[in-house]
């Protein structure tokens, strides 16, 4: 009975919120899943609660985190001012796989902005994490819930695998819908037109039908400053070589991996993985990548596919986690 299986979701739902969000007014961290990859939250507005996060998560100083809003109504408490082009991208996509880079409202502190006078903000889709968020009543800071420099957690076991024993709850889902992160667009200057700073689940083409005059970090990267403090840091690795080739491998050796969309094999193994297309290759990779480091697997093999819609976000991150 479908109406059924939905009524104990969402009570589910409810019930773990609640637990959560009691935890996050105790001014402790809880993980969460959200229709990207996991996430690692706190309340925004303690301090201590978001060096934890830092400090769990091994997070390099200057890497701010990005805001988790469930009503539009939070936006004029986390923004000091929004453009136009911010407003417009906030009416299309939120809620949704996209983070927008505003100006930042003097009452969230600089340990959540890392002293920038801007700050992320991404209002997730998924139903237990809105549950959640609306639950706590303020704005979480949260970044993808893995070690940095380790793939993102898009199922349970992989925050658990992470996290166990130092953070007191994780929040239970189902595997990420997306698998890989939300798209980062800096709208906080008027004078300069949005910028891709992260490829993510929302495509350049979705954003660009929307926002014509969107550009993309690459165009202007003469340009040496980072706009992302995130971006200059290695990323996505798991602890196999990661080698990316257009062609699945002629053979397999025991301890080697292919993950892609295109492969022949008689053979079932954990360590092959056809996808049906890139949504579905983008939505398995990280998982994958931490099921082969469990397989104790040395080489996985990474078909490269070509960089539109979400295969663009994809290849960021294959290219980033061959190093
Ligand atoms: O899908 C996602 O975005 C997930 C889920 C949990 O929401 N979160 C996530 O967070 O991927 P994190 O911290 O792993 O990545 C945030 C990225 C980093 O590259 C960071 O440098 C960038 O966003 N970022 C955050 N605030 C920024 C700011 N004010 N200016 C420029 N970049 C910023
Ligand atoms: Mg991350």
């Amino acid at each position: 009975n479908i109406m059924a299986f939905y009524d104990i979701q969402s009570i589910a739902a409810s019930i773990y919120g609640l637990q959560a969000s009691h935890y996050i007014k105790q001014g402790k961290i809880v993980a969460f899943p959200t229709e990207t990859v996991y996430g690692l939250g706190a309340n925004v507005y303690n301090e201590t609660a978001i060096s934890t996060i830092y400090h769990v998560k091994s997070r390099p100083i200057d890497n701010p985190l990005i805001i988790h809003l469930w009503s539009l109504n939070q936006l004029n408490e986390v923004a000091s001012t929004l453009t136009t082009q911010a407003q417009i991208l906030i009416k299309h996509f939120f809620p949704g796989p996209l983070t927008i880079i505003v100006r930042k409202h003097p009452r969230i502190p600089n340990t959540a902005s890392r002293g920038l006078n801007t700050i992320g903000v991404r209002m997730p889709k998924h139903k237990t994490a809105h549950k959640f968020l609306q639950l706590t009543g303020v704005p979480i800071a949260a970044p993808s819930a893995n070690i940095s420099g380790s793939p993102s957690a898009t199922r349970y076991q992989d925050v658990l695998n992470d996290f166990k024993g130092k953070i007191p709850f994780i929040l239970k889902g189902n595997q990420s819908e997306y698998g890989i992160e939300s798209t980062v667009v800096d709208c906080s200057d008027i004078n300069t037109p949005p910028t891709i700073l992260r490829h993510g689940s929302v495509s350049e083409e979705e954003l660009k039908a929307i926002c014509s005059d969107i550009i993309s970090t690459k165009i202007n990267s003469k340009n040496k400053t980072v706009r992302s403090p995130g971006q200059k840091y290695k990323h996505y690795s798991p602890l196999a070589k990661v080698i990316l080739l257009p062609r699945p491998p002629a053979s397999l050796q025991t301890n080697e991996a292919f993950i892609g969309v295109s492969y022949f094999t008689s053979k079932t193994l954990p360590t092959i993985m056809i996808c049906k297309n890139v949504t579905e290759y983008a939505h398995n990779v990280f998982a994958f990548f931490r099921i082969c480091d469990s397989l104790n697997i040395i080489t996985i093999y990474c078909q490269i596919v070509e960089p539109v819609g979400i295969g663009r976000a994809l290849m960021e991150r294959l290219v980033k986690a061959a190093g």
